[in-house]
């Protein structure tokens, strides 16, 4: 069989940094591939006025797997500014690569797993009964609607007159903000088609049957925004019915599930929500298992997948003598991308040398010692991104 080939998109900051020691934990683990690297990022907004490059692009036409590290993204007048002085005045307006890269290839399912590493010191914990300390054991896997709702970048300020118009055609409209000053209007559009929705639904109950969750939550408010939330979960409802009877759907409200997120996370498997409810449930059941140092995703589309941290390019961290981030949430967007390919097996060795590394406790990175991030780190005992990643080789 030919030899695969990896598209490596290392971007910004740490971006890089993660990125070449997520690729030495799947060499050393036996993963044959070969890896391109693709331009993505600052460099190249600042240099050509397009962080993502039609030449990137091509790339992952052509070899359909990224692995991505983190890129920079700064306002818009700072960018301006940045550009380089011949491109100036030319026109170039600048936008994330990450979201271009999403909606290019219609990256429209996000993964994002988060499970509790045995004795990692920065598990969440809670009191239980007698005033017992309680360490719950999660595991949950959170697929995010990634290219449409509130993300769907249909909006407006002072609202066109056409908008406006169609607008004041909904009673609701009319009533609550008909006398409203049009240029005092600010709109966000959530848009949800049944496509998108039944796809996020589909790749759910999947991933739940493939790795034998119990259930599936739609995490969303179909009691308040109606048409939305409520057209995902009835598809959900005729979806399980029809093709999943064996799991079980279980419906939560966005608001209440971040409360249940102390009280019982260990109860929930698989979560499913639009894109604004998925981006915040995901962060908070990331901040029970270690935060971004241990968060990471993946998106997929039909022919094309990405998998990257959640965390960004912290680039203040890049310009270390020795780099102090902890490489863990990289390897495993690295592992998604082996399960994603059929390397399950590889995966599964992987995130088992993760595994001991961290029960064990010896080699710890700054955010594991609950230490300001700082170069001092070092010294002062925590382990260096090199040294972290060096410890999970020796595991595998
Ligand atoms: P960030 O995630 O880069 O860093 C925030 C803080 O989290 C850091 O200061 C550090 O304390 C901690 N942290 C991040 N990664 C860590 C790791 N692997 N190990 C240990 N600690 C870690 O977010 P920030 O500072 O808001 O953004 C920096 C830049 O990254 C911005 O330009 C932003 O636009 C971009 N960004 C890019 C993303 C992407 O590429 N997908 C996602 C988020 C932000
Ligand atoms: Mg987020």
């Amino acid at each position: 069989m030919e030899k695969r080939t990896i598209v490596t998109l290392p971007g910004d900051g740490i971006g890089k940094t993660v990125l070449d020691e997520a690729i030495r934990v799947l060499e050393n683990a036996g993963f044959s591939s070969h890896y391109k690297e693709a331009d993505i990022g600052w460099e190249f907004w600042k240099s050509e006025g397009n962080p993502l490059p039609e030449r990137t692009i091509e790339l992952l036409e052509k070899h359909r797997i990224g692995l991505f590290g983190a890129i920079t993204s700064k306002p818009k007048d700072e960018a301006l500014e940045e550009l380089d002085q011949s491109l100036k005045d030319k026109g170039f307006i600048y936008s994330s690569p990450i979201v271009g890269l999403r909606q290019h290839f219609n990256l429209d399912v996000c993964i994002r797993p988060c499970h509790t590493y045995k004795g990692n010191p920065l598990n969440f914990i809670r009191r239980g009964a007698g005033d017992t300390i309680e360490e719950p054991e999660i595991d949950v896997a959170i697929f995010r609607q990634n290219t449409e709702g509130l993300y769907g970048g249909v909006e407006w300020s002072n609202p066109p007159d056409q908008v406006y118009q169609a607008l004041l055609t909904h009673p609701r409209f009319k009533k609550n903000f008909g006398n409203v000053p049009r240029e005092e209007l600010s709109v966000s559009t959530r848009i949800f088609t049944r496509n998108a929705t039944g796809r996020i639904l589909r790749a759910a109950f999947e991933y739940a049957r493939k790795y034998q969750y119990r259930s599936v939550t739609v995490c969303e408010k179909p009691n308040v925004i109606r048409e939305t939330s409520g057209m995902m979960y009835k598809l959900a409802l005729e979806m399980q019915r029809s093709d999943y009877p064996d799991i079980e759907l279980w419906n939560t409200n966005i608001d209440a599930q971040m409360m249940w997120l102390t009280k019982n996370p260990e109860n929930y498997g698989v979560i499913v929500a639009g894109n604004m409810f998925g981006d915040i449930v995901s962060d908070g059941f990331a901040g029970l298992i270690g935060g971004l140092g241990f968060a990471c995703s993946a998106n997929i589309g039909e022919k094309v997948a990405v998998f990257e941290p959640t965390h960004g390019s912290a680039p203040k961290y890049a310009e270390y003598p020795v780099p102090i981030v902890n490489p863990i949430a990289m390897i495993e967007s690295a592992c998604l991308m082996l399960d994603h390919i059929n390397e399950g097996a590889i995966a599964g060795r992987i995130r088992q040398a993760i595994a001991r590394v961290v029960e064990e406790g010896k080699v710890r990175t700054y955010d594991m010692m609950k230490m300001p991030g700082r170069p001092d780190v070092i010294e002062k005992g925590a382990a260096s991104t090199i040294q972290m990643t060096d410890a999970i080789i020796s595991n595998l």
